[in-house]
């Protein structure tokens, strides 16, 4: 141990050379709300679940590095609040209809909503209308309920070097792109064990023929926070 701190919350956490916010709490056992970082990929920064404030100011957790001494403010009722909004605001943008997804239980989105006590999506619906590739024997793509974390096209590329995935389009139009010559999933060497295919936070990638495998009670979410499960989940794959 360097003998560096941060304080979290109050909480005197130690952290290495090079380590973010993120990773020094999730080390310490504080969790940070969070949809596009996974500890296993180069951190992306999009979701902003994960802002803290540090020193007075609001900061990504999951790209901001940790240095010695710093103040930060996480589970505070500015930053819930705020958190809970952008959460809204990703249920309206896409058709997160949870009634009638087989992530649900499973869902990372809907597991940070019940988390931060979301009983509604407060903003009018967008109801879109994006392409669904279905055209692959065994990898289903939803794209009106992707979330544009990111973490597909990081496994495609990163762990799978196929490079299915890209991200195109600008503001409201941005969408998720499958990099074949036809844009379809069958024209790609994706396979469902790929990493790429296990990652989706969301319901957005689903593995076909497993859908509502699951029964109700037994479903990640059904019995643990996302809190809990997180902070387990990237312990060990950090290998602490
Ligand atoms: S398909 Fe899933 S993993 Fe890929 S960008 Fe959308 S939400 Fe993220
Ligand atoms: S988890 Fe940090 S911005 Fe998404």
């Amino acid at each position: 141990m360097s003998g560096m701190k941060i304080e979290i919350d109050g909480k005197a956490v130690p952290f290495e050379e090079g380590d973010t916010i993120m990773e020094a709490a999730t080390r310490a056992g504080v969790y940070i709300p969070h949809l596009c970082h996974n500890p296993e990929f180069t951190p992306h920064g999009s979701c902003k679940l994960c802002t803290v404030k540090v020193n007075g100011r609001n900061c990504s957790a999951c790209t901001f590095p940790a240095t010695d001494g710093q103040q930060v403010l996480n589970d505070t009722k500015e930053l819930n609040d705020t958190r809970r909004t952008i959460t809204q605001m990703l249920f309206v943008e896409g058709n997160h209809f949870c009634p009638s997804c087989e992530k649900s239980g499973n869902c990372q989105l809907q597991a940070v909503g019940y988390f931060l006590n979301m009983l509604d999506g407060h903003f009018p619906h967008f109801y879109p209308q994006r392409c669904v590739d279905a055209s692959h024997p065994d990898i289903l793509l939803d794209r009106d309920r992707c979330i544009l974390c990111e973490l597909c096209v990081r496994a495609s590329r990163d762990v799978d070097g196929k490079n299915v995935f890209g991200l195109s389009g600008r503001g409201i139009a941005s969408h998720l792109v499958v990099n074949s010559d036809s844009g379809l999933l069958k024209d790609t060497a994706m396979a469902a064990t790929d990493k790429a295919a296990q990652v989706c936070p969301v319901g957005a990638i689903i593995v076909k023929r497993h859908g509502f495998e699951v029964p109700i009670g037994k479903r990640i979410f059904d019995g643990q926070e996302i809190s809990d499960w997180s902070l387990e989940r990237e312990a060990s794959e950090a290998g602490e």
